[in-house]
């Protein structure tokens, strides 16, 4: 028998469901209730009309909201960069050399070490509302070192990316085309069947469009879908590229012109914002407005890496985007929930509506708002997935 659970006394609702509320996106009801069935939302509504459950928690009139849909991270690593981080600090650039530092440390690790890492991360963005990761590999650069980080990835989620094109390794250093050559060939037969996405960094230090899209098209023809790290470090043809080859999501955008948007807009590619990067490297954020305004789908989410930005919060992402960005709180809400959904082709995560999956969580606010208006302070209570309470 599947047990129903009331969550009732909830002052304001994101339901994500433009057909519930006015005017919002983020549709909005007060007063509200809703009902678990098993792993599902069962009902949704005002909780003087909520029906009868087994079981009944009281929200106190707190706010409850979609499950963060994390489109973005880099999680199977080993070791830090504390020390990179602090000498960026004073006044060091990042670049994309650092990568390597990582490389050599994963290469090191067993498959119980990178594992347990993997997991604590989880574990870490779960209590900050995270319901629906994204996991990249890409600081193994081996065929061996791939495939055992995206198998290692598919035990957590089943948004699994390969990266293997995320920069050429040392041992490669001299003959690029023959490491594309092995992303493209043996290291993507090795990393498929444990991959929905296959993704490329296509920057100055790393790799250019030609390779990029070959790199992207290759992933499809193996039945992968393609998403892209694109105009992160500098002006490039990374969101072309992501256009040409119909990719779900270009990622980062730090750097895109009039015409970039444009074409993202026409393409139906998201554009996924990192602010967490420009944050740890002090750097200018992307124009989220223009974005906003050229018709672009938003996505936020963390990038968690040992490199550019080792923050698994989401709700910090929304703090950013809200003061750094410029977005409104209900954007950046959105764009943290639905947005991602969007950018991982989903359409039944990051939203609250009857069928949906359970994931949600209930703040210590009366009001989504006070995510961007309280930076910093644990606001994420109760967090429940597929039904479950988590933490
Ligand atoms: O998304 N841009 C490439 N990859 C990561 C950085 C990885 C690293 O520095 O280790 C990013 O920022
Ligand atoms: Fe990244």
């Amino acid at each position: 028998m599947t047990v129903s659970l009331l969550v009732d006394n909830i002052g304001e609702l994101v339901t994500n469901d433009p057909a519930i509320g006015a005017g919002s996106r983020l549709g909005l009801l007060e007063d509200a209730a809703v009902v678990v069935e098993g792993h599902r939302v069962a009902w949704v509504g005002r909780r003087a009309e909520a029906p009868a459950a087994d079981a009944s928690v009281d929200a106190a009139g707190a706010a409850v909201v979609p499950g963060f849909v994390d489109s973005h991270s880099h999680l199977v690593f080993a070791g830090d960069r504390a020390q990179e981080f602090a000498a960026r600090m004073e006044g060091r650039a990042y670049s994309a050399g650092g990568i390597q530092t990582t490389v050599a440390a994963t290469r090191h690790a067993s498959d119980d070490e990178l594992a347990a890492n993997l997991a604590r991360l989880v574990a870490e963005m779960a209590r900050q509302g995270t319901t629906t990761v994204e996991v990249k590999s890409g600081y193994g650069l081996t065929v061996a070192d791939e495939t055992r980080s995206l198998a290692i990835a598919a035990q957590v989620t089943s948004e699994t990316t390969y990266l293997g094109a995320h920069v050429v390794p040392p041992e490669y250093a001299d003959e690029p085309a023959a490491y594309v050559d092995l992303v493209t060939g043996p290291m993507l037969t090795g990393a498929a069947p444990h991959a929905r996405w296959v993704d490329v960094f296509c920057e100055r230090g790393a790799f250019d469009a030609e390779q990029a899209r070959a790199v992207l098209r290759a992933g499809q023809a193996a039945g992968l879908q393609a998403r892209i790290h694109a105009n992160q470090l500098g002006h490039g043809p990374g969101i072309e590229v992501a256009c040409d080859v119909g990719a779900a999501s270009a990622d980062h955008c730090t750097f895109a012109t009039a015409d970039d948007l444009a074409n993202l807009a026409a393409a139906g590619v998201a554009a996924t914002l990192l602010p967490g990067v420009e944050f740890s490297t002090r750097s200018p954020y992307p124009d989220a407005r223009a974005m906003l305004a050229a018709g672009v789908t938003v996505a936020l989410a963390t990038d968690c890496n040992p490199g550019s930005s080792y923050t698994s919060s989401m709700p910090l992402c929304i703090a950013l985007a809200v003061r750094e960005m410029a977005m409104t709180p209900a954007e950046a809400l959105w764009s943290a929930t639905a947005g991602g959904a969007a950018a991982l082709r989903r359409d039944d995560v990051g939203r609250l509506a009857v069928g949906a999956p359970a994931d949600f969580m209930v703040l210590a606010a009366p009001s989504y708002v006070h995510l961007a208006y309280r930076p910093g302070v644990p606001l994420v209570g109760a967090v429940y997935r597929r039904g479950q309470r988590l933490s």
